[in-house]
């Protein structure tokens, strides 16, 4: 998808997203921000680190975005992890569309990529993203304190996980 899907994406989502994300810049909601993003967006891809996804509408797929997921930070060795990232359009909450897109690429990441560990964290006052991972099988795992800087301020986070059950040992999936 390109350059101004994104931009508008992001600007329809501007006030619905800034408590979950880093302070934002002008610049942020820029196609020339966007167009060298996706480009370093792409390197990450081709690299193996990161797997972003974009959700689009059934009926209209040509119309706008409705919501991203990534798997980024992917670690491979004895981790085979990565950590998950979601976000959905303020009017196309509510209606279970999340919970399809990540059951769908939670498949891909352990089925395809063979990855054995998916990390989602949280701030304790998201209850629709508590909500979701709770339905989609992610276990507790704790609560770090000050973990991430969102809205400009260092927030707690509760830390959950997905562990494949279907991992498949064997190279090149565990080579160093
Ligand atoms: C987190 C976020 C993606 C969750 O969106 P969501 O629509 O609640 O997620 P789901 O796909 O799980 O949908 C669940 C809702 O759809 C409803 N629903 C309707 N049909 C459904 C179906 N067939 N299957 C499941 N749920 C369905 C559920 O009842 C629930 O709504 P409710 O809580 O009002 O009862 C969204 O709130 C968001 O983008 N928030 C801002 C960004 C953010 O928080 N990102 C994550 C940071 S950790």
């Amino acid at each position: 998808m390109d350059a101004p899907a994104m931009v508008s994406f992001v600007t329809r989502n501007r006030e619905h997203l800034a408590p979950y994300e880093p302070l934002r810049d002008a610049e942020y909601f820029t196609e020339r921000f966007w167009a060298a993003h996706l480009q370093r967006s792409l390197a990450r891809v081709e690299a193996g680190h990161d797997l972003p996804f974009i959700l689009l509408d059934r009926d209209t797929p040509r119309s706008a975005i409705v919501g991203r997921c990534t798997f980024s930070e992917i670690v491979r060795g004895s981790f085979q992890a990565a950590y998950l990232g979601y976000s959905l359009d303020a009017s196309h909450v509510g209606r279970g569309l999340m919970q399809e897109a990540l059951s769908a690429a939670i498949a891909y990441a352990f089925d395809v990529l063979n990855l054995h560990r998916i990390m989602a964290n949280h701030v304790p006052t998201n209850a629709r993203s508590a909500q979701l991972l709770q339905r989609l099988g992610f276990q507790h795992e704790g609560v770090a304190k000050a973990y991430l800087r969102l809205a400009g301020e260092w927030r707690d986070h509760v830390l959950t996980a997905l562990t494949n059950p279907r991992w498949r040992s064997g190279p090149p999936e565990d080579a160093p």
